[in-house]
């Protein structure tokens, strides 16, 4: 099924929305109910075609789960299953976080390899970098999959030669029941470290030191984990994505249930931009300008710089911005797939490597465009906002993956924007 989201652009976006819970957070966390052989209430999960695949692994593997609204119940004690089938790591690379939890509690994994994804290459090389480290032993991949086995997992010293999100992660958790304690050094800081840190907490997990540089976890060989009630984080990237529609339709919006320290760095973009932004508690208010000003350069970093994430967001609104922006993307290789499609818009961007000029252009104008990834097609969506005439956003399946209900929101705030199928 081919769907598309249909957009006439030129309306000012009015209005308040909540945002959803993070997808970013509860894919590690649905993994972590892996660990306690128990029961996991997880509150404020984001409908997500990527949720969905993560409650088919968790089922796959023997696991109960059952939804209620936003809240998943996963009832982790009939695991009956060390192996994640190969489809689900090719459908989703983040699959791979489940290696830790699986061969922490059971001491063998079987799992596809993630394989690439349209934004880069996607190496999984830190991940078992570290698990070696700890004493696992891991086949190379044959015919797609990795097999890795652990008579027990020893805590250590890992320095991390990158702060990689998906590394961090799977490193905690793998360290659950291992013998000793573990140190990540170099760990990725991401608000979603913190979320899945304060959820192994409230299994019994000793654990600290999340959105720092250095985690400590004190591995519990066979300690019983308690049974959990956990509430996601909001979702820092669709609020930036909301944030960018009303910066570039000289909207006036108002975002309920974000994390202000979360998205400073966005925040910070956004007023260099000319957009006027008032935070309190968990409320943000953003009035757009006539027309965003150029940015000289934004430079995508690990947290807490800015999001690689928010990259194609803001690259659009500089799109049509008074002056001339660079912005560089120094986490992924390949992640301007979107800009030939906004270069199909009337945008005037040139690319040089990880290096994009954007010249800002009055308008944009509608056209037949295809999304290519999560947040490249979430991009092309702002720009059919924003530009003149209708714009077609045909694959949108990509944008399913990361945005819940992305046309009813936007059309909450006033958009003319209706799903196609
Ligand atoms: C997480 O991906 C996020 N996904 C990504 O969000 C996000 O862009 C990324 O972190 C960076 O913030 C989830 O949390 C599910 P990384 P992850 O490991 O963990 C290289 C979205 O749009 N690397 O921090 O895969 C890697 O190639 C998605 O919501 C290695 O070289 O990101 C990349 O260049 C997209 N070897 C860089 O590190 C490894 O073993 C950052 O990757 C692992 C990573």
């Amino acid at each position: 099924m081919v769907s598309s989201l249909v957009i006439t652009g030129g309306q000012k976006l009015k209005g308040e929305i909540r945002v959803e819970g993070s997808k970013n957070a509860v894919l590690p966390i649905l993994a972590a109910t892996v660990l306690n052989g128990g029961l996991n209430v997880i509150k404020n999960c984001p409908g997500l075609k990527d949720v969905e695949i993560m409650i088919e692994i968790l089922r796959e593997i023997g696991c109960v789960v059952s939804k209620e609204g936003s809240t998943i119940i996963v009832d982790s004690s009939s695991v009956n299953s060390t192996i994640v089938p190969e489809a689900y790591a090719i459908e989703m690379r983040s699959s791979i976080i489940f290696l830790g939890p699986i061969l922490s509690r059971f001491g063998k994994a079987t799992i596809g390899h993630p394989g690439g994804c349209d934004i880069g290459p996607r190496p999984i090389d830190l991940h078992l970098k570290a698990l070696k480290k700890m004493g696992t032993k891991i086949q190379d991949a044959q015919r797609g999959f990795i097999y890795c086995e652990a008579d027990k997992l020893k805590g250590c010293d890992i320095q991390l030669d990158y702060p990689s999100v998906g590394a961090t992660e799977n490193i905690m958790l793998a360290a659950v029941f291992a013998e000793g304690d573990t140190y990540i050094r170099n760990a990725a800081k991401e608000p979603e470290i913190v979320d899945l840190q304060n959820f192994l907490i409230g299994l019994g997990v000793n654990i600290s030191g999340a959105g720092t540089s250095v985690v400590h976890i004190e591995g519990a060989a066979n300690k019983k984990l308690k049974n959990i009630e956990h509430v996601i984080i909001s979702d820092r990237i669709t609020a930036g994505t909301y944030m960018v529609a009303a910066a570039m339709t000289g909207g006036d919006v108002t975002l309920k249930g974000i994390v202000p320290e979360h998205i400073s760095a966005t925040v910070s973009s956004l007023r260099e931009a000319g957009c006027r932004i008032n935070v309190k508690r968990n409320e943000l208010h953003i009035s757009g300008p006539a027309r965003p000003k150029a940015i000289d350069i934004i430079r995508t970093l690990p947290y807490p710089g800015f999001p690689t994430d928010m990259q194609a967001q803001i690259v659009t609104m500089l799109a049509i911005a008074r002056g001339t922006s660079i912005v560089v993307e120094t986490v992924f290789e390949n992640r301007f797939m979107y800009v030939e499609e906004l270069l199909r818009m009337g945008a005037n961007i040139k690319l040089e490597g990880r290096i994009a000029v954007i010249k800002g252009v009055k308008k944009l104008t509608g056209a037949q465009v295809a999304a290519r990834d999560l947040r490249g097609g979430a991009a092309l969506v702002l720009a059919g906002l924003a530009a003149e005439g209708v714009t077609t956003v045909s694959s949108i399946k990509h944008i399913d993956r990361g945005y819940e209900n992305i046309e009813e929101k936007l059309a909450q705030l006033g958009a003319l924007i209706r799903r196609e199928v």
